[in-house]
């Protein structure tokens, strides 16, 4: 050591008042609610891609691993894949994205990765590889139903199982689908089992078949078949299951402002009374999203304040819901205080978008703190 102090010499990893809180115990009661609700011999895929929706891959995957809760990991990447195993994590893990360059291979191979085959030219590549490595590898082909985002159409399915079984370097160990529709129309999801059960009729006896995300496994029992790939409802963000995260930060400054004072970029919010203004170290470039500026709430004191401008890295809320309030105070943006709660959900709605949209955007200059 040079002398110069370390953050951790100095006792704390942030100074910013601003962090997600994740509950790695909820999380794991979640994994086991899930699970409850599936027949036995059911395998559970927990798909933890975007850095586990932005709750932090690592910690979740590790949390599940140790409790025995989930019996493979879905990731979009190499990249995702390597950070798991580079951090402990053993369990199989499944690359959910289509994977090119072909190369790419070669590094999900060395990492005991098992890539998605989404077209013949890609098996033909994965069986290059394989034999330039002298080891068999192991690969999921994904089947196009309906999703129009990657995979072999059940008709040319037919030609690429065919050549899966000319060959023995590379192992078919699982087949599967994606559906578009499971929270939104059953006809819809029903076509695309339809179309996807005509392609298993031709698959070799053991591969591990699988189409669920969270809502079709707990809406669709049909849709299970061996394995289901969950992530909303493990995070918390689907009904029935206790959100993992919260946002949290703390007042660092409040003013009393006159009617009519201008607030934020633009002055496009004026308080149309004598106001009391906190305002919150936490902006867009955390994941708080602009449009949330006299739509959006924070938790202060127990209320829900109001937001009346978002800049990118504070926020102003209205605090006169909550007189009381002093610099310092936790406010929350995601997450519960006192008999009120902000839902990554409800944000979602007031954005017009999904939940996921949400927790991924929270970047990566918040820290995560896990508590179990
Ligand atoms: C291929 C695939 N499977 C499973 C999931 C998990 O879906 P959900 O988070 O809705 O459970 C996703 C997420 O987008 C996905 O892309």
């Amino acid at each position: 050591m040079n002398g110069k102090p370390t953050l951790p010499a100095l006792g704390r990893r942030f100074f910013r008042p601003t962090w997600a809180e994740v509950d790695l115990s909820l999380l794991r009661a979640n994994l086991r609610r899930f699970k409850a609700r599936l027949p036995a011999g059911v395998r559970l895929m927990f798909v933890v891609k975007g850095d586990a929706y932005g709750h932090g891959a690592v910690a979740c995957a590790a949390a599940a691993q140790r409790a025995r809760a989930a019996d493979w990991f879905g990731v979009s990447s190499v990249e995702e894949g390597v950070v798991l195993r580079e951090a402990g994590v053993r369990l199989p893990i499944l690359i959910l994205g289509s994977l090119y360059p072909f190369e790419s291979f070669l590094a999900a191979a060395e990492y005991k990765l098992t890539p998605t085959v989404a077209s013949l030219e890609s098996a033909k590549r994965l069986a290059e590889v394989s034999r330039r490595l002298g080891r068999e590898v192991a690969c999921h082909l994904k089947i196009e139903t309906g999703m129009g985002r990657i995979g072999v159409s059940p008709a040319a399915a037919v030609e690429v199982l065919d050549f899966f079984s000319r060959q023995r370097i590379v192992e078919l160990s699982g087949v599967y689908t994606h559906l578009s529709c499971a929270e939104t129309s059953r006809v819809f999801t029903r076509n695309q089992l339809i179309r996807f059960k005509r392609v298993l009729r031709r698959c070799p006896r053991g591969v591990i078949r699988h189409a669920a995300n969270s809502g079709a496994a707990l809406r669709t029992p049909v849709s299970r078949f061996d394995m289901v790939r969950p992530g909303l409802a493990i995070y918390g963000l689907y009904p029935g299951f206790d959100p993992i995260l919260s946002l949290k930060t703390k007042v660092i400054f409040l003013k009393n402002v006159p009617l009519g004072t201008s607030i934020g970029y633009g002055a496009r919010y004026r308080t149309r009374r004598p106001s009391r203004i906190a305002t919150l170290p936490i902006g867009y470039a955390d994941g708080i999203f602009r449009g949330l500026s006299g739509k959006g709430w924070a938790l202060l004191g127990g209320r829900k304040c109001p937001i009346v401008a978002v800049t990118m890295d504070m926020i102003m809320i209205d605090a006169g819901c909550a007189p009381e309030a002093r610099v310092g105070d936790h406010a929350v943006l995601i997450g519960s205080q006192g008999k009120e709660r902000i839902s990554a959900s409800d944000i979602a709605k007031i954005l017009h978008t999904i939940p996921y949209e949400i927790t991924t955007a929270i970047s990566s200059r918040v820290p995560r703190v896990y508590r179990s």
